[in-house]
């Protein structure tokens, strides 16, 4: 790996985060939001794979989405079940005010809750879901909130449900395949946003798979996908967590 990338970047700071970032750019960044996870977080596959089913077999499943950022995917999997004639309770939960604030303001219909909480809120109000998913959330965390957030997780997953937290797995490949597919779209689609350079911060502070594992509970697995990613999941029943 390139020494670069040879060690995870814990200290690095992604700009949307930052308290005083440009509103502007903030917003535009949650509205690309949808774009991005088009191109390298393939939501179809979770759909197809995992929600569809249960949601075929639950009658209602309660989804969350943790860190829900701009509410693309709770929108997506919300269309989608509605397209497949299947119900759902969606819960798009993210920390900042500022994503909830946006999220809420664009559901376009899509019928999605949406909360400014952290996992730990929803677990002393005794919360519970069927399935409980993130997307590009873990490499946000420290150490302590990590545990806290796969903690929470399990808490708040039903005894047969599935946790999936999924994100980049940081490599050269990881951080070749986005520069390579945000760089002809940077000026336009993708102008005035926080995307590229976040993304770029994002792959340096990201697990490799191998990290990962090493550092979850027992009941956890850690897979790796394509393009560069990973997944955690645990499932009830199966992992014995
Ligand atoms: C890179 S964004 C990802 C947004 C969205 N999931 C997506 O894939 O587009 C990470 C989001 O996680 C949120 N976040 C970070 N730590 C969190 C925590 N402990 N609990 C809930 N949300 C958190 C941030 O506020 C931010 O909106």
């Amino acid at each position: 790996m390139s020494p670069a990338l040879t060690a995870r970047d814990a200290g690095a700071r992604e700009l949307m985060d930052d308290p005083d970032a440009d509103a502007r750019k903030l917003a535009r960044t949650y509205g690309r939001f949808g774009l991005v996870n088009a191109l390298v977080s393939r939501p179809g596959t979770l759909y197809r794979r995992d929600i569809r089913p249960r949601a075929a077999r639950a009658g209602r499943l309660r989804i969350l989405d943790v860190g829900a950022g701009g509410g693309d995917l709770c929108r997506m999997l919300a269309w989608r079940l509605r397209g497949d004639r299947l119900d759902a309770e969606i819960t798009a939960l993210d920390a900042d005010e500022r994503a909830i604030r946006w999220a809420s303001a664009h559901d376009r219909g899509a019928g999605v809750r949406y909360r400014r909480a952290l996992t730990t809120d929803l677990v002393a109000a005794g919360d519970t879901y069927d399935i409980v998913v993130s997307n590009h959330v873990l490499h946000h965390l420290d150490d302590a909130e990590l545990h806290t957030v796969l903690s929470d997780s399990l808490r708040l997953t039903a005894p047969d449900g599935l946790v999936s937290h999924n994100d980049i797995a940081r490599s050269v490949t990881a951080r070749a395949l986005f520069a390579a597919v945000t760089w002809p779209i940077s000026r336009t689609l993708l102008a005035d946003s926080f995307i590229r350079e976040d993304g770029l911060i994002s792959i340096r502070r990201s697990y490799t798979v191998a990290e990962l594992a090493s550092i979850v509970p027992a009941g956890w697995t850690v897979r790796a996908g394509v393009p560069a990613r990973l997944e955690l999941r645990w499932e009830g029943g199966r992992a014995g967590a």
